[in-house]
């Protein structure tokens, strides 16, 4: 806290001095012409220009004094001292310029203080924007950003220019052209190599000339890699679905144009091509149903799962259902249950739909005469990699292991695609839409749980799916 500023005591320098002795001066030439023209004696004059002397001190030195109090008055207040009572002043017209002084810098003090939140709040607000935003200078360095900039750019970047951080040529030329004034602003998707090889939408905009601040240009970046994968991936989901739809559709129209001309009186030819055409609407049919199971549970992912789910009754039922496919193949089926297993909270109807079709898969794609292992247990937690939406807690988990070749990792990792089947499969004519396990993986992420697959050349492929007890 700065001392109270009072009447400093008498103190005498140069520049006082001085101002006495201007001050002074006149009389003593008046003096000196008296004594000259013998009009006063020298003493007198000598008495006379003491007493002057004397008079002029005393009037300039409390002014001066006070006017040191000023002076150190306004820097205590520029060093940020509030204390408008410390100043204490004798002369009125000291302390009506210390009034004025105090006035203004009141003033002065709550337009900064408005300033400075205003300043605050708009970095504040800058800050909680979801996209990186960074500002240029007029030669691109870049002067400020906000937080997810940093996040996004990673190490430190400020005062760096912006072909540093960016090498994709058609962003930096477009960058360029804001800053040179040919264009007002620019908008540019690009792919960027040095940041996780995303796709980035920019929008470079030139901040209007008035503005006297250092940035002179903006630049918002935006992550589209999702979208357009998303767009992507749907894209080729209507091709996919097209031709699967077009093939089956090719070949019965093909065999009906056999049918009309060629084989119209054959009844061999009849029977067999009906046979084939049957077998592809059976596909188109499945494969409708497929899709459209798809759709809904895409579309119906909030729908609220309520159900106590016994899953011995849904195990005995898909049993039932895939029995005679199961016989055919020569396929024994072995169902174990390790511990007791709890009522699950889930949507019914789903989960017959995994069980079937991983139980599907697990005998279709079994060799011949060999032996399909479903085991059931309970865990107390599932196990989980970070990042994935999966609820915690109690949890049952039902294994289905059938032997066959290993599958290798590429496969592994493509298997809950849409429409992906493996070659080999394929070269078998192993019948299948290749939306079994995308269905099965959908049920799965809506009820917050999870499929591991594992393929080895000894145990073969053992699909695992795990569904929490209750649905917290
Ligand atoms: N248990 C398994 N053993 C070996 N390969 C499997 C197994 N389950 C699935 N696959 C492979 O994964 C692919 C995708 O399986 P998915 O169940 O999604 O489709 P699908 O069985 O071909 O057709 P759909 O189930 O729609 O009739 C299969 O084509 C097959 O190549
Ligand atoms: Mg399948």
């Amino acid at each position: 806290m700065a001392a109270k500023f009072k009447i400093q005591p008498l103190s005498f320098n140069s520049q006082f001095a001085k101002r006495v002795l201007i001050l002074s001066l006149p009389l003593a030439i008046v003096f000196f012409a008296f004594t000259h023209w013998q009009l006063m004696s020298i003493s007198t004059a000598v008495l006379c220009f003491v007493i002057t002397v004397i008079s002029n001190v005393l009037l300039l030195l409390p002014i001066s004094s006070e006017l040191r109090i000023l002076r150190n008055y306004i820097y205590s207040l520029a060093n940020g001292d509030t204390d408008y009572s410390n100043i204490v002043l004798s002369e009125k017209d000291t302390r009506d310029l210390a009034r004025a002084i105090t006035a203004i810098h009141k003033i002065w003090t709550s337009k900064a203080e408005t300033l400075e939140a205003q300043t605050l709040s708009d970095a504040a607000v800058f800050d909680t924007l979801p996209d990186p935003i960074l500002m240029l200078d007029a030669e691109g360095y870049i002067t400020n950003s906000n937080l997810p900039a940093q996040k996004f750019l990673g190490a430190d970047f400020l005062a760096c220019n912006i072909d540093k951080l960016f090498s994709t040529n058609i962003f930096i030329a477009s960058v360029e052209k804001v800053l040179k004034g040919e264009s007002i602003s620019e908008s540019v998707v690009f792919h960027a190599p040095e940041y996780n090889n995303r796709q980035l939408y920019a929008h470079i905009t030139k901040l209007p000339s008035h503005l006297k601040g250092r940035a002179s240009v903006v630049v918002s970046l935006y992550d589209v890699s999702k979208a357009l994968s998303l767009e992507k991936k749907q894209s080729d989901f209507v091709a996919n679905a097209s031709h699967e739809l077009r093939t089956p559709l090719s070949v019965i129209s093909g065999f009906i144009e056999t049918l009309q001309t060629t084989a119209r009186d054959d009844a061999d030819a009849r029977d067999a091509f009906l046979a084939i055409m049957k077998e592809q609407t059976e596909y188109m049919s499945n494969l409708i149903e497929d899709l459209l199971s798809l759709s809904r549970l895409e579309m119906g992912q909030d729908k609220e799962i309520k159900d106590k789910v016994d899953l011995h009754e849904v195990i005995d039922d898909v049993m039932q259902a895939l029995k005679l496919k199961a016989f055919q193949r020569s396929v024994n089926v072995k169902i174990s249950e390790l511990n007791r297993i709890p009522k699950i909270v889930a949507d019914n109807q789903q989960i017959h739909q995994i069980v079937q079709n991983l139980l599907d898969n697990a005998i279709k794609y079994a060799p011949e005469n060999s032996e399909v292992t479903v085991e059931i247990k309970t865990i107390p937690e599932i196990p989980a990699k970070s990042g994935q939406n999966i609820a915690s807690g109690k949890a049952v988990s039902i294994a289905f292991n059938n032997k066959g070749q290993k599958i290798n990792k590429e496969d592994l990792a493509r298997l809950t695609e849409k429409f992906y089947r493996m070659q080999v499969h394929k070269d078998m004519k192993i019948k299948g839409t290749g939306l079994g396990l995308a269905i099965a993986k959908q049920i799965i992420l809506h009820h917050r749980g999870n499929l591991t697959v594992s393929s080895t050349v000894y145990n073969g492929t053992t699909f695992t799916i795990y569904l929490p007890v209750k649905q917290n």
